[in-house]
């Protein structure tokens, strides 16, 4: 089932289809994290559908009017507030018996994160403007795209409900860093659109050199785009959006040399070759999903070389490869033992063992070493 539910074939997809699995059935706080577009929803529907109890119910934090999500969330009684003619049941309600999606967690305000964190540990709370207590019973699964511990030493999330929400964390990697998931995903969008079209090597080629900044869902954004402006049923790179068709960044930033070599005076923002060595030294980590020796064998030089060159880059993010696997895995950001998926670049840093599970080390280093930028 999982499987129909959730495609890709990365080694951090089989994690997290296996974090998934080991769930089922079990009323645990999880917190998702990723960035936009890399599934966080669907994980989340996953979780739930596999549990098959009561509904799933979304909750957004980031469109709900900060005004009204107290009755949103938690209801209110017959003239709470002006205007409150009728006594109504939130959503907190509506997930009861199921689960309840917190959307982007981290923009809820901290006045109803104290009445979240009621919910979760005393399985109750209080609609506005009620006397008594109402009692619930839900599942609470929590999604952010921001690095909720650094919300939480910043001061804008509260300690205590982050430690409730993030029992389990659930890790999404950028699609960019889980390339072998492109094929299958497109695949599957080509079946969601119906037709029976087909995608060219050279449409192929070009989308495992993008970036996928809008990660899932910009793919199946350009799996539609090609359909629909395709003109039979192989779909070329012609038929890609324009953004896609470009080369990666340091293919750009290559040819941006050669350009001024041949004389060119048309480079405003030139990149130095130092980001350029940096930027093709992670893209070929991330492209090898952290493997160091098949990395160093891409860019042509020796894994000590590598592994100090990337020490030099990173300043101050641990990136210490394992002495028996030669893999490198640097965490997502979540606190919680349970993670899932190699992710070459992050806040903090891990160390990874020979079955590829990681070993965070974000509370020995809450400081934080902020992610390398490779932009
Ligand atoms: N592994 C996957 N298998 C199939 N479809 C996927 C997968 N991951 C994402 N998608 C699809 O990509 C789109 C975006 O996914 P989703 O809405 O879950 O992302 P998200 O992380 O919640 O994004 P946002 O942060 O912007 O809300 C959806 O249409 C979803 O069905
Ligand atoms: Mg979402």
């Amino acid at each position: 089932m999982i499987e129909r539910l959730l495609i890709g074939r990365s080694p951090a997809m089989r994690l997290v289809k296996d974090q998934i699995q080991r769930l089922a059935g079990r009323r645990t706080s999880i917190l998702i994290h990723g960035e936009t577009g890399t599934g966080k929803e669907i994980v989340a529907r996953a979780l739930h559908d596999l549990e098959s109890r009561g509904a799933f119910v979304p909750i957004d934090c980031s469109v709900i009017i900060e005004t009204l999500m107290e009755s949103e969330l938690f209801g209110h009684s017959r003239g709470a507030f002006t205007g409150a003619y009728e006594a109504k049941r939130g959503l907190v309600q509506e997930a009861h018996g199921g689960t309840a999606f917190f959307d982007e967690i981290g923009d809820m305000p901290k006045n109803l994160q104290v009445k979240l964190l009621r919910v979760l540990q005393e399985r109750e709370y209080r609609p506005l403007g009620a006397l008594a207590p109402v009692k619930v019973d839900i599942r609470v699964i929590s999604a952010t795209h921001r690095n909720l511990a650094e919300e939480v030493r910043e001061g804008r999330f509260r300690e205590d409900l982050y430690h409730r929400l993030n029992v389990v964390c659930i890790s999404l990697p950028p699609l960019r860093e889980r390339s072998e998931d492109i094929l299958p995903l497109a695949e599957q969008f080509l079946i969601q659109f119906g037709g029976d079209h087909e995608i060219a090597p050279d449409a192929l080629e070009a989308m495992h050199g993008h970036d996928w900044p809008g990660n899932v869902r910009e793919l199946k954004n350009c799996v539609e785009h090609m359909i629909a402006l395709s003109n039979g049923r192989l779909l070329r790179r012609g038929d890609l959006p324009a953004s896609i068709g470009m080369p990666s960044r340091p293919v750009r930033a290559f040819a941006a040399v050669a350009a001024v070599r041949r004389g060119a005076a048309v480079l405003k923002a030139l990149p130095t070759l130092r980001e350029i060595e940096r930027a093709a030294i992670f893209d070929a980590v991330a492209q090898t999903n952290g493997v160091l020796a098949l990395a160093a064998a891409t860019l042509g030089i020796g894994r000590t070389t590598l592994y100090r060159k990337m020490k030099e880059y990173s300043s101050g993010v641990d990136i210490s490869p394992s002495e028996s696997d030669l893999t490198v895995v640097v965490s997502a950001p979540c606190t919680s033992p349970v993670i899932a998926g190699p992710a070459p670049v992050s806040d903090n840093s891990s160390r990874t063992q020979n079955t590829g599970e990681t070993v965070n080390s974000d509370n020995a280093n809450s400081g934080g070493s902020s992610a390398p930028d490779l932009g």
